[in-house]
Formats: C-alpha cells, sequence, structure tokens
C-alpha cells in the first residue's frame, strides 16, 4: 500500500485523476471501477477537463459503479444513478456505465449478476474508493467478516447520519444499498483509495496503522498488490 499525503483536496482529487488518466492512456479499453460520495468530485471534475481539452478518449472504456441505495427511483436527485450522469457521465464519451440496480425486484439475483458482468467485461482495471468516517468502502460497513461478493447491506446509524446532509430528513435516508463486496473490490488490478479532510483522518489510521480486521473493511486493502492511498494533510493527520 502507497501512501500519498498533499496538501490539499484539489490536489488529491487532480493526483487521482492522474492515475486513471495514465491507466485510460495505456489501455484505452479500460474497465473503470467509480465511486460516488464528496470525495471523488474533484477527480471527475478534472478527467472532464482533460476530456474536453481532448487529452482523455472514453469511448472504449466501460464502468462499473460501486454501490447504490436500495429503494430510491434512479432519477431521485440523490441516487448514485444521477449522481453520476450530474457529476461525470454528462461530460465525457463513456462507452458504456453500470451501476447496480437497487430497484430489482430480487435484489440478490442483480447483485449476482452484477458481479458476473464484471467478471464477463474482464475484471476491475483501476477502481476509485471513498472512505466512510467508519472505514467503510462501497458500503461494505464494519463487520465481523468480510463478503466476497455483491451483497444487499443495512446501512449502520453512523453512515445514516454522514448521509443525513443530502436528504431532507433523517427519515428519507434509504437504510439499505447493494454495493459491490469486498472479493469485487479486491480483484481490481488497482485500487487508488482518496480522502479529505478532519473527518476521515481515523478511518485513514485504521486503515494504513490498524489491525486488518473486518471491522475497518478498508484496512483488507494492505493485501492488495496494487493500492494507493491518496490523503489531504486534514485526513492524514492522525498517521
Ligand atoms: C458513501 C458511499 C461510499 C463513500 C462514502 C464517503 O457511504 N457509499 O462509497 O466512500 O459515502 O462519502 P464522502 O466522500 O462524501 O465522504
Amino acid at each position: 500500500m502507497q501512501v500519498h499525503v498533499f496538501d490539499n483536496a484539489q490536489q488529491v482529487g487532480k493526483a487521482a485523476a492522474a492515475l486513471f488518466a495514465a491507466q485510460i492512456t495505456r489501455k484505452p479499453d479500460s474497465v473503470l471501477g467509480l465511486a460516488t460520495g464528496s470525495s471523488p468530485l474533484g477527480c471527475y471534475q478534472q478527467l472532464i477537463e482533460w476530456y474536453q481539452a481532448g487529452l482523455l478518449d472514453f469511448s472504449q472504456c466501460v464502468s462499473y459503479n460501486l454501490d447504490e441505495y436500495v429503494g430510491i427511483s434512479h432519477t431521485h436527485p440523490e441516487s448514485y444513478h444521477q449522481f453520476m450522469q450530474d457529476n461525470l457521465f454528462h461530460a465525457i464519451n463513456m462507452k458504456e456505465t453500470h451501476v447496480p440496480d437497487g430497484n430489482a425486484q430480487d435484489l440478490w439475483a442483480e447483485a449476482a449478476a452484477y458481479d458476473a458482468a464484471i467478471e464477463k467485461a474482464g475484471g476491475i482495471d483501476i477502481q476509485l474508493l471513498g472512505i466512510g468516517r467508519n472505514g467503510h468502502i462501497g458500503f461494505n460497513e464494519p463487520a465481523d467478516r468480510f463478503v466476497y461478493g455483491t451483497q444487499i447491506v443495512s446501512l449502520t446509524k453512523s453512515t445514516i447520519e454522514a448521509n443525513r446532509r443530502f436528504f431532507d430528513s433523517e427519515d428519507q435516508v434509504p437504510r439499505k444499498a447493494i454495493s459491490l463486496g469486498i472479493g469485487g473490490i479486491m480483484h481490481a488490478k488497482a485500487v487508488v483509495l482518496i480522502a479529505m479532510g478532519e473527518d476521515k483522518a481515523q478511518a485513514i489510521r485504521d486503515t494504513v496503522k490498524g489491525d486488518v480486521t473486518p471491522a475497518v473493511q478498508a484496512s483488507i486493502l494492505r493485501f492488495h498488490p496494487n493500492a494507493t492511498i491518496l490523503v489531504d494533510k486534514a485526513a492524514a493527520s492522525l498517521l
């Protein structure tokens, strides 16, 4: 695991975008693993700028997002489908985009089909990750085990509270989500985890320096052969 500390959040976003740009330049038909949340916004903005400047072409790339809430419509402003449209997909020329369907009739069948589709696409070349305050990646919440495949999860109180800011009231925050499992994330050929702000400092410390434990799901990345952690000074303050 490599850790790089930057002065500010903007630099973290640009550094993550640079790793994605290098991947796409090397392999134009890359399979990109994408994430939502506020952390990836600077990265997506930079990718859009490079695309608009003619430096990047996504026309052969396919993307698979990490997760989606269960039970909110794809056009709900806080759905991850809509987030990806608004913050990246509308502005670039990605060949194909995929986000798990949190409204599928049979969610576990959707989960299995999602894993199968990623495998059929050749596996994820580079996976972008944010991190929850409790060390979750995707929506793999602290647990007593690591779950391998895409799963349906109940969100923890800490995650519901953290996501409350995006909804009108806490009641409206979805309680469940569908998320790529830890096996799916660990299978990505490269992983780039980004974190900014003091809020993430403890989770970053636990991930980089604590035990490898399902209580801090991101800690498993210490066993990944090509994991890069990009953080600003605030998120690195407990390292
Ligand atoms: C959600 C997402 C995660 C994300 C986390 C942190 O829980 N499912 O993938 O990493 O939020 O979000 P933020 O970047 O907004 O702090």
